[in-house]
């Protein structure tokens, strides 16, 4: 346990609009904790309008970089002097590491959080057919983070196809825009299932989706956190699928930013889950 932050106190923190539902302060505050860091890491709602002076401000007042969430990623990016190549690939930013003068590095790591995620669960076997559910920007993190472990031929389904054409036009080749109508019958072979949609979540409708296609032997990852075991994750469990919540991805997205800001590579753990999510944790 560290003492309270000093004047020499590390500064971080998470913008969006609204920023109160993001758990990214429970999540770098539970580190600070752990690793003893004179540091602080605090949300900053930053409403659209206000965004590029407001974040140019926090650079030049000395803050050490943002972790970036809902509508700011792609105005994130935009505003970068250097970006990595999976913020520029994305097309979105997660993560901005201030340097001296105020100059701004632009990283996304939700690819980075995915594999290390699927790793971490020992589901993370190179070389298979895959099937992505959504086309919006996790789906995008999810392709990203599919091709660099191997994984191929990628079958993305959406219920709007020019989306999932935009994927495959952007991150292709190995992907393959499957219609949503027949994404029962895509599971046909697959060794991994990802859903990157918001079906399922607390207060969204339900994924309809038969898993009588899907082979036992496949692992199934839902990114949706809440609730952790998602009515596609249960299925999947009942049939003797391999299962992966969606709440590792979250953690392992922020080890990146941790380590620039703070300097120490952290661990994800037992203990993390519950500091993060624990009102979503089975009691005992
Ligand atoms: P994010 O950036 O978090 O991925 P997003 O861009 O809003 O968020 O993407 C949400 C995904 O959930 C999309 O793939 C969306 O499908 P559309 O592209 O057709 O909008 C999918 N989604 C949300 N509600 C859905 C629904 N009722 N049925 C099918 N797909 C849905």
């Amino acid at each position: 346990m560290t003492d309270l932050p000093s004047g020499k106190a590390i500064v971080a923190g998470v913008t969006g609009w609204p920023v109160g539902h993001s758990r990214s302060p429970r999540l770098h505050g539970h580190w600070l904790r752990r690793y003893g860091v004179d540091g602080l890491y605090a949300p900053f709602p930053i409403a659209p309008e206000n965004f590029e002076p407001a974040v140019r401000g926090l650079a030049a007042a000395g803050l050490a970089g943002l972790n970036v969430t809902v509508p700011h990623k792609e105005a994130a990016r935009a505003l970068c002097d250097r970006l990595d190549d999976a913020a520029r690939r994305l097309g979105a930013a997660n993560t901005l590491v201030f340097g001296p003068g105020g100059a701004i590095e632009g990283r996304n790591t939700d690819a980075f959080g995915f594999a290390e995620n699927l790793k971490a669960a020992n589901c993370a076997k190179t070389g298979g057919t895959a099937v992505v559910l959504g086309a919006g920007g996790a789906a995008r993190a999810v392709v990203l983070a599919l091709q660099s472990l191997g994984y191929g031929p990628i079958r993305l389904t959406n219920r709007t196809a020019s989306r999932a054409e935009a994927v495959t036009d952007a991150l292709g080749p190995g992907i393959e825009a499957v219609p949503w109508a027949e994404r029962a019958a895509a599971l046909a072979g697959a060794t991994l299932l990802v859903n990157a949609t918001s079906l399922g979540m607390t207060g969204q409708p339900a994924l309809d989706l038969p898993l009588d296609d899907l082979p036992a032997g496949a692992a199934v990852n839902d990114i949706v956190y809440a609730p952790l075991e998602t009515p596609l994750l249960a299925a999947a469990r009942r049939r003797g699928c391999r299962t992966v919540d969606g709440l590792g991805m979250l953690l392992h997205q922020g080890r990146p930013g941790f380590h620039a800001w703070f300097g120490v590579d952290p661990a994800v753990d037992e203990d993390l889950r519950r500091a993060v999510a624990g009102d979503l944790l089975a009691p005992g």
